[in-house]
């Protein structure tokens, strides 16, 4: 095995209320990455899309991920890693997530599956690092495991692989870049106890109803309370989406992982474009530039193609 082509999928963190505990993967927008063993021991990272990122291992985020791999590997190795990227940087789609563990889950396919889906999420994080500044697993991980994750620990890791119905994925991308670092720095440090009780139970109403197939309890349960009031007024339209959004038949939703994108989900595909139309004719009226796209949960993760 010399050489692997896989796809890794974009997706949602935080699941509104499960802020660095939750995560979704869905089908559609992913990455194309291909990996290649070579005889010069490094890491040679080359990208054939259009966002000028950095190629240098060390300030890569795919570059770092395998990085860790090869430091856990211990024996001399190198790659050539193409990466052609459909997920744009910056989006809240879990762009740096998908660079980082297409890497190692293609390096591990290549090496002979030596190495679990949790290690591969660890390897994974230093990318995440390197993109926001703290090691977070709730792109990582459900882009690994496919479908819905919960983190309930970093150190030391502990991922639970959730069920999830098939629920479509509606999202709209406002063309503005918000930064992960930034959209962080934002946030208030302390939490009020009458918000953490709230957003307690609607966490453990979203998990139960992804267990459960409950549609209903998984609507109303994607409220946050901490997160979301402070970083919505950085997506313009927020509001306004949600609730046309909700209207037109939608289960609910919130800001995919640290914005600028809106995700909201639904249980009829028919709804899930009647959703599509609301979040199109919002952003034609307030004049700003967007992409949509219309989903579904992706229980597979990376795959592997050829
Ligand atoms: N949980 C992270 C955040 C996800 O919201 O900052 C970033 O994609």
């Amino acid at each position: 095995m010399k050489e692997v082509k896989v796809l890794a999928p974009a997706t949602i963190a935080n699941l509104v209320c499960g802020f660095d505990i939750l995560g979704m993967a869905i089908k559609s927008p992913y990455d194309e990455m291909t990996l290649s063993l070579c005889d010069e021991p490094g890491i040679f990272i080359k990208h054939t899309d259009e966002y000028q990122l950095p190629e240098a291992a060390e300030k890569n985020v795919a570059g770092v991920s395998l990085q860790a791999l090869m430091d856990d590997y211990k024996k001399p190795v190198g790659f050539n890693l193409t990466i052609h990227k459909n997920i744009k940087p910056g989006s809240g789609l879990g762009s740096s997530a998908a660079s980082a563990a297409g890497a190692v889950v293609a390096a591990n396919h290549i090496l002979g599956n030596i190495f679990s889906k949790e290690d591969l999420v660890r390897f994974a994080m230093n990318g995440e690092k390197l993109a926001g500044g703290v090691k977070h697993a709730d792109n990582v991980s459900p882009c690994i495991y496919g479908g819905v994750t919960l983190i309930r620990s970093i150190f030391p890791l502990d991922i639970i692989a959730l069920n999830s119905p098939d629920l479509f994925v509606t999202i709209v991308h406002p063309q503005i870049e918000v930064r992960t670092s930034d959209s962080r720095q934002i946030l208030r440090k302390e939490v009020q106890l009458k918000d953490a009780i709230k957003q307690w139970g609607n966490i453990g109403g979203l998990i139960t109803g992804f267990m459960k197939n409950d549609c209903e309890l998984i609507g109303r349960s994607l409220e946050d309370v901490i997160v979301e009031p402070v970083r919505s007024i950085l997506i313009p339209g927020f509001d306004e989406v949600k609730l046309k959004c909700k209207n037109a038949g939608s289960l609910g939703g919130g800001i995919s992982g640290s914005g600028p994108s809106i995700f909201m989900l639904s249980k009829e595909e028919e709804t899930a474009y009647k959703v599509e139309e609301t979040m199109k004719e919002i952003y034609e009226k307030i004049g700003v530039d967007y992409k949509t796209y219309v989903t579904q949960i992706n229980q597979d993760g990376v795959k592997i193609v050829e």
